[in-house]
């Protein structure tokens, strides 16, 4: 099993000194969180200011699937993030740093105590508008400080928010309106990113066109022409003026909702994920807390953005609730210039950054001098997340960007599972390139095979690769999918009775290390975000001059993977790169400009069995050009199709 780059990289030295977390620390505290799970989440939820300390901790089955955690607690997360800071004395610690698109644009600091501000102002603005407790609100907001004042807000006053990534189109963001009945929106008028301007309000009244809401409130960024509508719409600096200067924080249950977020599945629409208050509010908080082993007065910098779950947890929750300085960014990593990145950690001395191997691999490609060139000493940790880092990469993250005197964290996790679980803690562990390394705190993975046999437990010291099941419940699990239970037990919890499947593949070796290969299921991972192929071929074939679509994803040297798109056309249609480029662009408006389709092939007809099964294994391997494996082909209806589909990737 092991394999040539499967090799341990020390801790750096510098990294143990004054680590939160030890070797001999991370084995006994790992040992307690399996063994008294109750004591041991008990004394983390210690750190949170509570209104009603809980007495209950995990209560849970995943058997019938009923998720609980600190049930009798009740608090308020806004609070726990912002205002608690600001009761301890440290209102004048900044809070957020915000670095714009345009890099001679002003940079905006907001201390602990003007955070607390904007958000009293957001919430009392969201109360006047009529919001109220567990109505769901839609965020569509670029990555501002607004943006994330206004999930605070929400959070501030019960509500709870649903952030759709400003990469989505209307038809994207109807579907989520809809979806969860949401009866407000918050939006900027644009959003920047690259100098590119981004219709956010235009967009939001294309989806307002198919749902209606009874409000939308507008927040002023660019400053560019918007079209508002009497009586529904609002200026947020307009509608705020006046609100009263407290808002005071709901109690919540620690059950109750927090937000919604929606993430794409092997079939059908996506689903809004539902996570609630207090175990998410623990688990964000001790997550960060220890993979980043935070120290006060440091600079950390996310490059996520809000729309996905990697900013809800460490951009907002995880860090705010710690009192650390999070830097937001609003423009792209190549904007003006391929060095941006690293532009901003010198300008802004960043010592921690979590970016996505996908960012990582397209600064590689650019040459080492655009790194070198800037004075990166601040770092101290690097971060990884949202699809398998290739070994190659890492190592240019770490020797380039990290001078090879800082530790990287290669963080594996997902939408719903709210936090970090598998991961090396930075001065715990030697790392491997290419392994997320060591399970966090209460996780408990296995790995089984596809019928479902056990083939190495966490508590088993043994190699095996198959696909990765969590056996216990942790305090960040999603509690459901919304409005739709049924489909949140079929989808994680009815493969392996009894235990949570992610959907990942995963190997663990010898040392205990896991390394995640990637999905088994029919999502596909493009640019670290996820994207379900059913959801690309639904868009396809309402083109109305498609038929058939099936698509796979093939590897992709910046993306991680690509979207590969098969395609029959009605008949008497005639397949040329126009139309092509059509249905590109088709895609692009239904579901947005990250579903973008890589490639388009042309085909007569799709790969099926005799049951008219479409063969996707074949497509998949035909997509990265790989024929040599095609496997049986002989129980194809139409086997000779196969050289055609060869002969059509080929050509591209
Ligand atoms: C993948 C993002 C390997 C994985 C936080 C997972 C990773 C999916 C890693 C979740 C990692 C995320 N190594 N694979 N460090 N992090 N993934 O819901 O396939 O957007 O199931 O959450 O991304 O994506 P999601």
């Amino acid at each position: 099993m092991t394999q040539a780059h499967d090799q341990l990289v020390p801790v750096p030295d510098a990294a143990v000194a004054g680590t939160s977390c030890t070797l001999e620390q991370y084995r006994e505290m790992y040992g307690r969180s399996i063994e008294d799970p109750h004591g041991f989440w008990l004394k983390q939820a210690q750190r949170l200011n509570w209104v009603a300390p809980p007495t209950r901790v995990g209560d849970w089955s995943f058997d019938p699937v009923r998720i609980n955690w600190f049930a009798d607690g009740t608090l308020n997360i806004c609070f726990n993030a912002v205002d608690r800071h600001v009761n301890a004395g440290r209102g004048e610690d900044i809070a957020l740093i915000f670095e714009p698109d345009d890099p001679v644009a002003d940079v905006r600091k907001l201390t602990y105590a003007q955070l607390l501000e904007e958000v009293v102002r957001m919430a009392g603005t969201l109360l006047r508008m009529g919001v109220a407790k567990g109505d769901r609100v839609t965020i569509y907001m670029p990555m501002t400080i607004e943006g994330v004042v206004a999930m605070l807000a929400c959070a501030r006053i019960g509500a709870i928010h649903s952030v759709v990534f400003g990469g989505f189109s209307p038809d994207a963001i109807a579907g989520r309106i809809e979806d969860c009945a949401s009866d407000w929106v918050i939006c900027a008028d644009e959003g920047l990113r690259g100098a590119k301007r981004i219709p956010l309000k235009a967009n939001v009244d294309a989806a307002l066109k198919k749902v209606s809401v009874r409000g939308v409130l507008v927040v002023r960024h660019t400053g560019g022409e918007i079209d508002m509508t009497e009586g529904r719409d609002h200026w947020y600096h307009e509608l705020s003026q006046g609100v009263p200067a407290e808002c005071p924080c709901v109690t919540m249950n620690a059950e109750d909702p927090l937000f919604i977020l929606y993430t794409s599945g092997s079939t059908g629409k996506p689903k809004g994920v539902l996570h609630t208050t207090g175990g998410y509010a623990v688990w964000t908080e001790t997550t960060f807390r220890y993979v980043f082993d935070y120290r006060a007065g440091e600079i950390y910098w996310c490059t996520a953005d809000i729309g996905w779950v990697t900013g809800h947890s460490y951009i907002v929750y995880g860090p705010l609730q710690n009192g650390a300085t999070a830097l937001i960014f609003e423009g792209v990593p190549n904007y003006p210039e391929h060095d941006r990145f690293w532009r901003i950690v010198d300008k802004h001395k960043v010592a921690i950054l979590y970016t996505a191997p996908t960012a990582i691999r397209a600064l590689m490609r650019e040459g080492d001098d655009w790194v070198t060139r800037h004075d990166l000493s601040s770092l101290r940790l690097l971060g990884s997340v949202g699809e398998p880092i290739n070994p190659e990469a890492w190592r240019w993250y770490r020797d380039v960007v990290g001078k090879s005197r800082v530790p990287v964290v290669d963080t594996w996790w997902q939408t719903e599972t709210g936090g970090v679980m598998i991961t090396t803690l930075p001065g715990a562990h030697a790392m491997k390139p290419g392994s997320a390394g060591r399970p966090f705190f209460g996780i408990r993975p296995q790995i089984v095979d596809n019928e479902g046999k056990v083939l190495a437990d966490e508590d088993k010291n043994v190699a095996a690769e198959g696909n990765l099941c969590i056996t216990a419940s942790w305090p960040g699990q999603a509690r459901t999918v919304y409005g739709d239970h049924d489909r949140f037990v079929q989808t994680y919890f009815s493969h392996y009775k009894g235990k949570y499947f992610t959907g990942d593949g995963c190997r663990r070796d010898g040392d205990g290390y896991y390394w995640i290969t990637g999905r088994v299921d029919d999502v596909i991972n493009v640019s670290g975000h996820r994207m379900g192929t059913a959801e690309v071929e639904s868009a396809l074939v309402l083109h109305e001059k498609v038929s058939e679509a099936a698509v796979v994803g093939y590897p992709h040297d910046i993306k991680g993977q690509g979207i590969y798109c098969y395609v029959t056309l009605k008949a008497g249609e005639e397949p040329d790169d126009d139309l092509a480029r059509e249905l590109r662009n088709w895609v692009r408006t239904e579901i947005g400009p990250i579903a973008s389709p890589d490639h388009i092939q042309f085909t007569p007809a799709l790969p099926k069995t005799r049951s008219g099964k479409i063969m996707r294994r074949i497509l998949r391997k035909i997509a990265e050009d790989d024929y040599g494996s095609l496997g049986d082909t002989s129980t194809l209806a139409d086997p000779s199709l196969v050289d055609g589909l060869i002969a059509g990737r080929k050509n591209r």
